[in-house]
């Protein structure tokens, strides 16, 4: 990202503090989102910034909520498809499942058996690496069903959470780091 774009997409970025609770920086991309110059901006930068090349992954899969909004148009963009994760009970079974913890509480993650094949590669999106707990849980996720996690892109960083270091080996990228 050059540097204009670069203060531009982050002067998109809204921070609500105890949000959702108590202690919470919450970050907001919503606003970088509607806005069509934001929009234009994450996405050419997601492409440009890819943890592999595009030809070392066949699907991106991305975390609900906020990676629906990100994942297909950029899978879309790279020829793949996208494997939406979803947040438990709204899946027909059969499925598979990983709980975790996040920044604050917890949560279980699903897709559906049979849209993964064995053998592929996901590259996993979302809008934001706090603790690495979902990431961590996407990438448990893609291996129960027979997948290789490719990488991880972000929009978003929060430093020292050490979400990062949660995802050990795998290739990361991040659009921006947010203090
Ligand atoms: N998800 C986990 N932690 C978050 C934060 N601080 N802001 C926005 N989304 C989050």
């Amino acid at each position: 990202v050059g540097d204009d774009d670069a203060a531009y997409l982050i002067s998109l970025i809204r921070t609500i503090p105890d949000f959702p609770k108590k202690g919470i920086l919450f970050r907001d991309f919503i606003p970088a989102m509607s806005d069509p110059r934001g929009l234009a901006i994450i996405l050419d930068a997601m492409k440009r910034t890819l943890p592999v090349k595009p030809e070392d992954f066949d699907l991106v899969a991305g975390l609900e909520a906020r990676g629906f909004l990100i994942g297909p148009q950029l899978a879309s963009d790279l020829g793949k498809g996208f494997l939406p994760m979803r947040k438990a009970g709204k899946l027909p079974e059969p499925t598979y499942s990983q709980e975790y913890a996040l920044e604050y509480g917890n949560a279980r993650i699903e897709i559906e058996q049979g849209c993964l094949q064995p053998g592929q590669r996901v590259l996993i999106v979302d809008d934001l690496i706090a603790t690495g707990g979902s990431a961590q849980a996407a990438a448990r996720l893609v291996e129960q069903a027979g997948g290789q996690v490719a990488g991880f892109s972000f929009v978003m960083e929060l430093n020292g959470l050490d979400g990062r270091k949660a995802l050990g080996a795998y290739p990361v990228t991040c659009l921006m780091n947010m203090p």
